[in-house]
């Protein structure tokens, strides 16, 4: 049998163990299509963060270099996970903490996970083909790989760009001469996301729109230069989603099962799903968004559209969490609006799949979007969605206007609230008017499995390993 191709994903979220969104979900479904191919042979590794709370096995524990002193990191695995070994980077002085980010010190603790990482590979007798890492916290990973292990390849993928974690330089004094730390950020701080752009083999992001926006100036979050001046180019390769899970007929979760020949079934979902929340049965839309509370993902713009909007037309529930900002006038506003809307703060996956199948229209009018998979969630479950076509969403959404056979969706004209409150104005028309079920059926045969990319990604690592990559 030919060698297995040894790949590690590193990720600072991998679902269900510590997950803030897309990444932490592509952690799960992607290395898990991988194992499709017989000769991939995947692990992953993540920081042990306080949530964590499973029993997990102690491996073994060594000491990790940070400026002028060391830290310890114990290796722990999760003998439940038996396909994927999973390995977690402890140290309770950086994760032991309530929440994944969002701390002063995020670089530091992000700088100790890629070191730790390091320290590993000299530590346990395991050495992959490929690093695959993921997004600005594991941007240094290809920078220190590159000088410790120069065989091993390594794969950067941005998840987002608008994100990008720093360090004081004296922690890389040791590794980059003063030229290429200037390429860094020196003499401030040095840029984890550029050094993942720098010096990985090979650069990704998550949809081929994205890519095309990420190379120009005004969305590229002043990486563009750095992009364009790799030797290799980027690649878009769009995210697909665990379809196994993500199946109305078979997730196990809903009480009426459908599938797009039993649609009747899902306005059972819904009527169920309305009397949970106290949401009159009537024959006007239910509107759903599930999402992070965050400013890019179009907030504060449906916070304004609800009050231009005709709420006797459709029914709104968000669930969504992350800002308290926004979780404050949410709460309130849906107060003001009862039995017309719902905010709901509990993020379950259990309940997203619910809120999915109930819905007959989906919200995503996201600044930009690097893939996004609340759209193609939505899409299997037969909700009809409504972006802003950027990035991810233009590549997997169909407006109305564009492909009156194919359509799927319906798109937003800007980023503007007006523009939102005319797209969902135009979507509740559609509803009652145009053929409803033909968009719902479009969507649900989008195919969202990950077979198409993983197949796209393993392509690139075998260049890779055959050093065919330019
Ligand atoms: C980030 C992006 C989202 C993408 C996800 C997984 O969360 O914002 O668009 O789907 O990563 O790649």
């Amino acid at each position: 049998m030919k060698r297995k191709i040894k790949i590690l994903y590193v990720s600072a979220e991998i679902s269900p163990y510590a997950s803030a969104g897309g990444l932490g979900e592509v952690g799960k479904s992607f290395p898990t299509a991988l194992l499709n191919y017989e000769d991939m042979e995947v692990r992953r590794v993540m920081p042990l963060y306080k949530r964590i709370d499973r029993k997990l096995k102690y491996l073994t524990d060594f000491s990790v270099p940070m400026d002028n002193e060391y830290d310890t990191c114990v290796l722990k695995t999760d003998p439940e996970c038996k396909d994927i070994i999973t390995y977690f980077i402890g140290n309770d002085r950086y994760f032991y903490r309530d929440n994944i980010y969002a701390y002063e010190d995020d670089g530091l603790r992000f700088y100790f996970f890629c070191r730790a990482i390091i320290e590993m590979l000299k530590n346990i007798k395991y050495k992959p083909d490929i690093v695959h890492t993921n997004d600005w916290h594991t941007g240094f990973l290809p920078l220190l790989l590159k000088k410790e292990f120069p065989s091993i390849k390594t794969v950067y993928t941005i998840h987002n760009i608008s994100y990008h974690g720093f360090i004081p330089p004296s922690y890389l004094e040791k590794y980059v001469s003063e030229e290429e730390a200037g390429r860094l950020g020196y003499p401030q701080w040095l840029n984890f996301m550029k050094a993942g752009i720098i010096y990985s083999d090979l650069l990704t992001t998550v949809s081929p729109g994205y890519k095309g926006e990420i190379v120009q100036p005004e969305y590229s979050y002043g990486m563009s230069e750095l992009i364009a001046g790799r030797a290799g180019p980027m690649v878009g390769i769009l995210n697909g989603i665990d379809t196994e899970s993500y199946n109305p007929k078979l997730d196990g979760v809903l009480t009426y099962p459908y599938d797009m020949k039993s649609l009747e079934q899902k306005k059972k979902n819904r009527t169920l799903l309305r009397l949970e929340y106290g949401l009159p049965d009537t024959e006007i839309p239910l509107i759903a968004m599930v999402t992070r509370l965050d400013y890019t993902k179009g907030i504060d713009i449906l916070i304004k559209s609800i009050s231009h909007s005709d709420l006797n037309t459709f029914q709104l529930i968000i669930l969504g969490s992350g800002n308290p900002y926004y979780q404050g006038i949410l709460e309130s506003i849906a107060e003001g609006y009862s039995g017309i809307m719902v905010f709901e703060s509990n993020y379950s996956a259990t309940l997203a799949k619910k809120i999915y199948a109930a819905a007959d229209i989906y919200l995503m009018p996201s600044l930009f979007e690097p893939c996004g998979l609340g759209q193609l969630y939505a899409m299997r479950y037969g909700a009809v969605p409504i972006v802003n076509p950027v990035g991810g969403l233009k590549d997997t959404v169909l407006d109305i206007k564009k492909y009156p056979e194919r359509a799927c969706g319906f798109y937003m004209e800007n980023w503007t609230v007006e523009a939102l409150t005319i797209a969902i104005k135009q979507a509740v028309n559609a509803y009652h008017f145009a053929d409803w079920n033909k968009l719902i059926v479009n969507g649900m045969k989008y195919n969202a499995s990950w077979n198409t990319s993983v197949a796209k990604y393993r392509k690139y690592y075998e260049k890779l390993i055959m050093n065919l990559m330019k």
